[in-house]
């Protein structure tokens, strides 16, 4: 099982990517493809520059790294109560390339955020509109408040958020072994 794993943020310390990494850290290494945003930068979408220019190859690669994948991992950071500017640029070139963006795979859809509603509004716009892009959302979760719930050695240490994250966990792996 391949799995594609990000931070939906271009931020070099990104609390999302570091979520969306301990996520992985559940299953088998080898299988684990982590990626930087920052590595998918391109030209700001538009009508225009798409005829002038065509698909940005790191929008080709970006598809096809999700056609390669069997369970993608994103962790949705929250930038006034949506998409980071990164990621909606990215979303935009590859729904373009391939308006089922997502390609029916499964999805553990993530957020989290320093302030206490962990990213729950991106999380929404998310869970709301990538199912139109042939999004399989098997679970979500949020983290709030991060610098408080996480550590970067331990993970999660609060308690029952620790314990909400596990039983999630165990249903990704329930469901993609049937
Ligand atoms: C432009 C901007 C807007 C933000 N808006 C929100 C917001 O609406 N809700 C929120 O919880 N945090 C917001 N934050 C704080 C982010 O949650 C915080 O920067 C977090 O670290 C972003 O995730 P990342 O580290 O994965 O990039 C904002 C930060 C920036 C820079």
């Amino acid at each position: 099982m391949k799995i594609l794993a990000f931070g939906a943020s271009n931020s070099a310390n990104s609390i999302n990517k570091k979520l969306a990494t301990y996520a992985t850290t559940f299953f088998d290494k080898e299988e684990i493809e982590i990626i930087d945003l920052n590595d998918f930068e391109m030209p700001l979408f538009s009508v225009d520059k798409e005829a002038s220019l065509g698909y940005p190859p790191e929008a080709i690669q970006f598809t096809e790294m999700i056609s390669k994948a069997d369970l993608l991992i994103l962790s949705m950071a929250e930038h006034n109560g949506t998409y980071t500017t990164a990621f909606k640029n990215i979303f935009d070139w590859a729904s373009r390339i391939q308006p089922k963006t997502f390609q029916n795979k499964p999805m553990l859809l993530l957020a989290t955020s320093p302030g206490v509603r962990g990213g729950k509004g991106v999380l929404e716009a998310a869970k709301t509109r990538f199912p139109f892009h042939a999004a399989n959302i098997l679970e979500t979760f949020s983290l709030p408040e991060f610098n408080k719930n996480f550590d970067n050695k331990e993970g999660i240490i609060e308690t029952s958020l620790r314990q909400q994250f596990l039983d999630i966990i165990t249903s990704i792996k329930t469901n993609m072994a049937n």
